[in-house]
């Protein structure tokens, strides 16, 4: 990616944060997804706690979302805490027409996936890389437990999901439920609702970044505005 290309990324990341903060509404409790997009989001919901005294709590998706909203003085719970998420805003690393994606590129998928499945309304923002005709060119990743995960790899490459182990400054990395991620290349993927089902039930298997009818809409930069795509009723 060029630096023109890298720049017009980040204007869109945070046009689509700034925005999506305002489905942020007095009372609710809201999902905080995880990554650079969502990064936007929570610097907006701060300043809209300090100038409007907006008051909201939130449940994070990760360690580092939860010490962002801190540092932004927004209130964060202990998902355990609360009965009900009302809205829950997350950002994707690619999704297909039918609005399913991959998610887990920033390592989050496990609680990011959690959290969604708890929400009344989910919504990705999505910079315009994101959207794809067929999911599987983003390495799809997929958290395993630490025991045996060479096995685990071995399993998933006789799969031919052609698994990499996701590394960090040369030492394996580590997700905040003290996971690995297995980051697979498949490039193009058939059938995601069958995959996905395949995936979890291998022993050692925690989670796959499949979201498969999780999200209910889309908010996708387009050009200079933004394009609001709606999950449809089945
Ligand atoms: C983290 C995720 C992120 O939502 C995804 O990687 C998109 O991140 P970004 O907004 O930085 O492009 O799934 O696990």
């Amino acid at each position: 990616m060029n630096d023109g290309e890298l720049d017009r990324r980040k204007a869109e990341k945070k046009r689509l944060g700034e925005f999506a903060a305002s489905f942020v509404k007095e009372g609710m409790t809201v999902g905080l997804g995880t990554g650079s997009t969502v990064a936007y989001l929570i610097e907006k919901l701060g300043k809209r706690i300090r100038e409007e005294h907006l008051s909201f709590q939130t449940v994070a998706t990760s360690e580092a979302t939860e010490a962002a909203a801190l540092r932004c003085r927004i209130p964060v719970s202990d998902l355990n805490d609360i009965s009900s998420i009302d809205l829950t805003i997350d950002g994707v690393d690619e999704f297909d027409p039918s609005l399913n994606g991959i998610k887990g590129g920033g390592g989050a998928l496990l609680r990011e996936k959690m959290v969604a499945s708890l929400s009344d309304y989910t919504i990705w923002i999505a910079d315009s890389a994101k959207a794809v005709n067929r999911l599987g060119a983003f390495p799809l990743p997929v958290e395993v437990i630490p025991f045996g995960y060479k096995h685990t790899i071995r399993i998933l490459s006789q799969m031919g999901c052609a698994p990499t182990c996701r590394m960090r400054d040369g030492r394996i990395y580590v997700t905040d439920g003290g996971h690995y991620i297995l980051d697979c290349h498949m490039r193009s993927i058939d059938d995601p609702k069958a995959l996905t089902v395949k995936l979890n039930s291998l022993p050692g298997v925690v989670e796959n970044g499949l979201f498969i009818d999780m999200v209910d809409e889309v908010l996708l930069a387009a050009g200079n505005g933004i394009d609001v795509l709606k999950k449809k009723k089945e």
